[in-house]
């Protein structure tokens, strides 16, 4: 028997101001497009846009439903669109953020469990990791440099060839 062990490094930033410039401008972008969510359910609106290789900036949002498991993460919504609008396009980056009116938004939030599979894909089929940068309105941001590292032990689509 032998134990294995994951880990990953991740940056941790104590406010934007410390961000690269570009980082900055990606993530103040996810702010700004938390309010094109539609979520009257939870309240909670998050956004998530993408710096593609071609220089191009994607946007999505969450979009709920009355019939709540039909509601899309704005992650998955963004992934959609490029892959709609740009097929084939790797993304650089994808910067997410959340908005509130019942909870703070002072802290990063990260991908949920079929968001990560979904990025894990989108990575594998454009050949090319995406950096992920969280952060809330305020707070510290973290800068993962590939969203695949959230996902260890993953069912790829290598499994079924
Ligand atoms: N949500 C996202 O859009 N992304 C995440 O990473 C976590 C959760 C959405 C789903 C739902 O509309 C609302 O946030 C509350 O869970």
């Amino acid at each position: 028997m032998e134990e294995n062990k994951f880990e990953f490094n991740y940056k941790v930033f104590t406010s934007i101001d410390e961000l690269p410039q570009d980082q900055q401008q990606l993530l103040k972008e996810a702010r700004e497009v938390t309010s094109q969510a539609y979520a009257p359910y939870s309240n909670f609106q998050v956004g998530a846009v993408a710096k593609l290789t071609n220089g191009e900036l994607v946007k999505g949002s969450n979009q709920e439903n009355a019939s709540f498991p039909v509601g899309l993460c704005a992650e998955r919504v963004l992934l959609a669109s490029i892959s709609s609008i740009h097929p084939k396009t790797p993304a650089e980056a994808i910067a997410i953020s959340y908005k509130s009116d019942q909870h703070t938004s002072d802290h990063p939030i990260s991908p949920c469990g079929i968001c990560r599979q979904a990025l894990q894909e989108f990575e594998m089929r454009t050949n090319h990791p995406v950096q992920l940068i969280l952060g809330g309105m305020s707070g510290p941001v973290y800068v993962i440099d590939s969203a695949s590292r959230l996902l260890p032990l993953a069912f790829t689509s290598e499994e079924l060839r």
